[in-house]
């Protein structure tokens, strides 16, 4: 089995989850562990978790903080897929009704949320005994785990072979505070500089981890070229290029045991590339549940699935909606996001009724009915560090129409290629937007048999978890063979 490598992270599908990093936590590490991997996973003890699966509290009371022990945390154990994943719990910071923040804004105490997740779970894994090889973190609530483990091998040996890994889903989201939170930190004062987790006189929890972590690798190989660019770099790209020897792009998989036609318990009836009568199944039926207008079956119907955010896209989508409502189709919105997004969203749907449908929710159930019921997936995004939904949309038989960026570029092959499985354009504007959409359209009303056969291919396109697996186990073996040197103080 070799040593013990653990996922840190605040998602993991189906515990938790806000979005994609949730379905790759939930995905990534138990297909390591199915090939032979000795992987374990640590994450936050949320309320909705505790609500709703049973866990063996195996721990009370460990001192978290090195030397010192100003609190202590209790944690907990399932086994989920074969594989242990642990829970840190403290009622003050994570029992509460969501995960970041309510409709008013985040959690005033994230940053001490985080801060003390991140030393808890070292001291998780101090008390389980065995020094792993490889701390896998993830975005900026893990990101000072790995500043603390540089600092904690001065003070204990049990750290000398324990490498750090950092993985960026989204580069914008930086858990960035104000300075006086450093002192919280219980990190050595050398820590506060611009090689370390100070970011023009704030503390950066992303940064902590870009600068400290022993290799760095986003999700998508185009992310990690667009990344070292100030255009894509939110402030990082000098800290990146400065480490781009080790930084790397691995493409994120899809769970085809969770998101497939065949197979998806939310489907009114299933389907697959040899059969898609049900398809047209999985449509009426949406229509309906949707309270959209019969006579669509017959028309497109183009879906949207996210977070309602500016990095979406979705307020380009609005400015060009009463150009597409003119043609007869149909469009479905499902996300929940800035408030005066779920408000412009809720207009349409009386602006529009039975062609535009709004759906204000967070319901993992008619994610898939969509994905399944719509003819084209629309995801018009500025940037997209890999994205699921657009891989989803090709497994349904879905054609994305997406921008060309991060791994949306790396998984869509574009009209009027022979290969084409979608739509993509240069530029997040309404304009190229818009001109998809149409030539989308036209291609669905005047050449079935050509849709037909970007449907089957976008469907046969594999994206499975095997690769980007292997991927990551050559990077742990690359961390286990090499030695540790120090590096900030
Ligand atoms: P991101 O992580 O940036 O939000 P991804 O495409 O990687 O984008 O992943 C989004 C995940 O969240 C997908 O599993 C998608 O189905 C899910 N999702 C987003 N919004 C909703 C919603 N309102 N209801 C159900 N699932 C949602
Ligand atoms: C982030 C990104 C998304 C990516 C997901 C999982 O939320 O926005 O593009 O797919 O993380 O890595």
């Amino acid at each position: 089995m070799g040593r013990p490598v653990f996922f840190i992270a605040s998602e993991m599908f189906p515990f938790a989850k806000t979005g994609g990093l949730g379905d790759v936590l939930g995905a990534l590490p138990p297909m390591l562990s199915r090939i032979g991997v000795n992987v374990s996973v640590i994450l936050p003890f949320y309320r909705l978790t505790n609500n709703r699966h049973k866990t063996q509290q195996i721990y009370s009371r460990v001192p978290v903080g090195y030397p010192w022990a100003p609190i202590t945390a209790d944690a907990h154990k399932i086994i989920f897929n074969g594989m242990p994943v642990y829970f840190i719990e403290r009622a003050e910071y994570f029992d509460r009704a969501a995960y970041y923040n309510t409709h008013k804004g985040d959690y005033f105490d994230n940053a001490e949320r985080f801060i003390f997740f991140c030393r808890a779970a070292l001291a998780l894994i101090r008390n389980l005994g065995e020094p792993p090889s490889v701390i896998h973190c993830h975005d900026w609530q893990t990101g000072l785990l790995a500043a603390y483990l540089e600092h904690y091998r001065q003070i204990d040996p049990f750290w000398n072979d324990t490498r750090s890994m950092f993985t960026v889903h989204n580069l914008a989201f930086q858990g960035r505070f104000s300075s006086r939170l450093f002192d919280n930190c219980g990190l050595p004062d050398e820590a506060w500089n611009m090689d370390g987790v100070e970011f023009f006189g704030d503390l950066n929890m992303l940064k902590a981890g870009l600068n400290y972590a022993s290799k760095i690798t986003t999700v998508s190989p185009s992310y990690a070229e667009e990344i070292l660019t100030p255009e894509f770099g939110y402030g990082m790209d000098g800290v990146l290029r400065r480490r781009a020897n080790d930084l790397s792009g691995i493409l994120n998989g899809v769970n085809y045991s969770i998101w497939s036609p065949e197979i998806s318990r939310y489907l009114p009836r299933h389907y697959s590339a040899g059969d898609l009568s049900g398809k047209r199944v999985c449509k009426e039926a949406l229509l309906t549940e949707l309270d959209l207008s019969p006579h669509l079956l017959d028309r497109p119907v183009f879906g949207f699935i996210g977070r309602l955010r500016e990095q979406k896209g979705i307020d380009v989508l609005y400015g060009i909606l009463p150009q597409l409502m003119r043609h007869d189709i149909g469009i479905v919105v499902l996300g929940e996001g800035d408030a005066k997004f779920e408000e412009t969203s809720q207009r349409f749907a009386l602006e529009y009724p039975g062609r535009y449908a709004s759906i204000v929710k967070y319901t993992e159930a008619l994610a898939h009915r969509v994905q399944a019921g719509c003819d084209s997936f629309l995801m018009p995004s500025r940037y997209e560090p890999c994205g699921l939904t657009q891989m989803y949309a090709l497994r349904y038989g879905t054609p994305p129409i997406a921008t060309a960026v991060g791994g949306l570029r790396d998984t869509i092959t574009s009209w009027p290629d022979p290969q084409a499985t979608g739509f993509t354009f240069d530029e997040c504007s309404g304009e190229q937007l818009l001109e998809a959409v149409l030539t989308a359209m036209h291609l669905w009303e005047d050449s079935p048999d050509l849709w037909r056969e970007m449907v089957l291919r976008a469907m046969k396109m594999d994206f499975s978890w095997e690769r980007s697996a292997a991927s990551y186990i050559k990077i742990y073996e690359e961390l286990e063979g090499r030695s540790f040197k120090r590096k900030y103080w």
